[in-house]
């Protein structure tokens, strides 16, 4: 009775060592800074501030007006930012080039061997075009007059998503979840590539458009497509590049970024993200994520050529293990990976399991950016959208001159408001 006793206890302690052995990092701590921006400088149609203190600083961006009179604004706030950033992100990319492809789809890495990558976005640009609303490209005009930029190397870079990989981590958590029992948070990740130049320029540009409803995109200087984001509407959006294809794929299309930003910028609701995306004319394989704040729910999109299947906790699990768990979780992990009220996928799936489990009931904003760094994921940017709030929570990667741990799960987040931001008046200039 006493070795059997004693033979279990080893075994419950194995399996609590286990699942802890499967996170490699510590939880980050660090209290989000919280206070008032720094206007840095306006003109007629935006203006720049500064938020965080130090090392952690990001640009917050206001534009307003056209597509056109936003991209000038941006331009013209951020010229040496951006003057510097897109030529050295174009040549890092070149200089990685087999680190940006692992994983491609063969006829992309084959056709960007054969005519090198600027001739490969330029085929990219030339493929999505019929795809692409005339607002984008308004707008990139804008930013490069406004900036003194190329015009085509602002649209190379933005054809840049669909031709690399990152790996990235997401979750909605909603409902049961939740300390609050009520809200939506939701996580976007982005394990990208934390040499190159990006991290110098960390920027979230808030759009007042003519045409939409206000919204955040997180990125850089110079980027005007979605990745990550949040609108005054009440979505936010995740992704994660597939390892593996998801059905058909297409170079013909409306690249995924692109799509993601007429979610924020013109959705009201999850069902019309939902309807916009299933209908759009998809090229690549990959995960997306869409939360609505105000239903508080989070929808995972599985997306390709010729899938758009939508999933929430209670059908996650009928995703075919080959295209999603398998390369990241064990048996034990694949057997419990459904969680009630929360949906998530992303890389160390693993360790999200065993802490998701240990926190369910207990999420909130404040949670989830304490896993971020226990999980390691987002080491290029981090953010968590906490609808119930209004709150965004950014951080990046540490920049050339800055101090600290390199990677953005390791910082310091910096906390903006969002409703006064949404609600923030265009400059009194003429
Ligand atoms: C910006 O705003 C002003 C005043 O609202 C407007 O007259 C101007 O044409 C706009 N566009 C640009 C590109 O400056
Ligand atoms: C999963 O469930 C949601 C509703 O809860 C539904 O909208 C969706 O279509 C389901 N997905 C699949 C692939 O059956
Ligand atoms: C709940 O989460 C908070 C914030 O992350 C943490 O400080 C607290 O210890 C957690 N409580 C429990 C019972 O796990
Ligand atoms: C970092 O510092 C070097 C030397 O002072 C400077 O040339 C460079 O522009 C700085 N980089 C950034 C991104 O500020
Ligand atoms: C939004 O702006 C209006 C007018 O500028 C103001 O009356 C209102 O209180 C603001 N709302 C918030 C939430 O800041």
């Amino acid at each position: 009775m006493k070795v059997v006793a004693l033979f279990l206890t080893i075994l419950l302690a194995n399996r609590a060592v286990r699942a802890d052995d499967e996170c490699h990092g510590t939880f980050n701590n660090l209290v989000p800074w919280s206070g008032d921006l720094v206007k840095v400088k306006e003109v007629a149609n935006g203006s720049l501030y500064t938020a965080g203190d130090g090392d952690d600083q990001i640009f917050v961006l206001h534009v307003y007006g056209s597509p056109y009179d936003m991209g000038y604004a941006h331009g013209v706030l951020l010229k040496p930012q951006i003057q510097s950033l897109l030529p050295a992100f174009l040549k890092h990319v070149d200089e990685e080039l087999e680190v940006y492809l692992k994983g491609l789809p063969q006829v992309v890495k084959d056709e960007v061997a054969k005519v090198g990558i600027n001739e490969a976005l330029e085929g990219t640009y030339l493929l999505t075009k019929p795809y692409t609303a005339q607002y984008f490209y308004d707008e990139m005009k804008g930013l490069a007059d406004g900036a003194e930029m190329d015009y085509n190397m602002v649209i190379r870079i933005h054809m840049l998503p669909e031709l690399v990989k990152a790996g990235c981590s997401m979750l909605g958590a909603w409902g049961d979840s939740l300390s609050s029992k009520s809200g939506l948070t939701q996580l976007r990740a982005l394990d990208w590539d934390v040499n190159g130049p990006l991290q110098d320029y960390p920027t979230v540009v808030i759009y007042h458009p003519d045409n939409g409803h206000a919204f955040a995109n997180v990125g850089w200087s110079g980027w005007l497509t979605t990745i990550s984001g949040m609108s005054s509407s009440g979505l936010g959006v995740s992704e994660k590049h597939s390892d593996v294809p998801l059905g058909q794929e297409s170079r013909s299309g409306i690249p995924f970024n692109f799509l993601m930003r007429d979610v924020l910028q013109f959705d009201e609701s999850l069902e019309q993200s939902i309807r916009r995306i299933q209908n759009a004319h998809r090229t690549c394989s990959i995960w997306l994520g869409v939360g609505d704040g105000q239903e508080e729910r989070f929808r995972l999109f599985e997306y390709s050529y010729s899938t758009a299947n939508v999933y929430d906790d209670s059908n996650v699990t009928k995703i075919d293990p080959s295209r999603f768990m398998k390369e990241h979780c064990d048996q034990s992990c694949i057997d419990n990976y459904a969680l009630k009220d929360i949906v998530y996928w992303g890389v160390h799936l693993g360790c999200w399991n065993s802490q998701l489990r240990n926190s369910h009931g207990n999420m909130s904003a404040e949670t989830v950016i304490n896993l971020v760094g226990k999980v390691q994921t987002g080491d290029l940017q981090a953010v968590v959208y906490d609808f119930e709030s209004s709150k965004m929570y950014v951080s990046n990667a540490k920049g050339s001159n800055e101090s600290g741990p390199p990677n953005a799960y390791d910082r310091q987040f910096v906390t903006l408001d969002m409703k006064a931001l949404f609600n923030q008046t265009k400059p009194n200039i003429v």
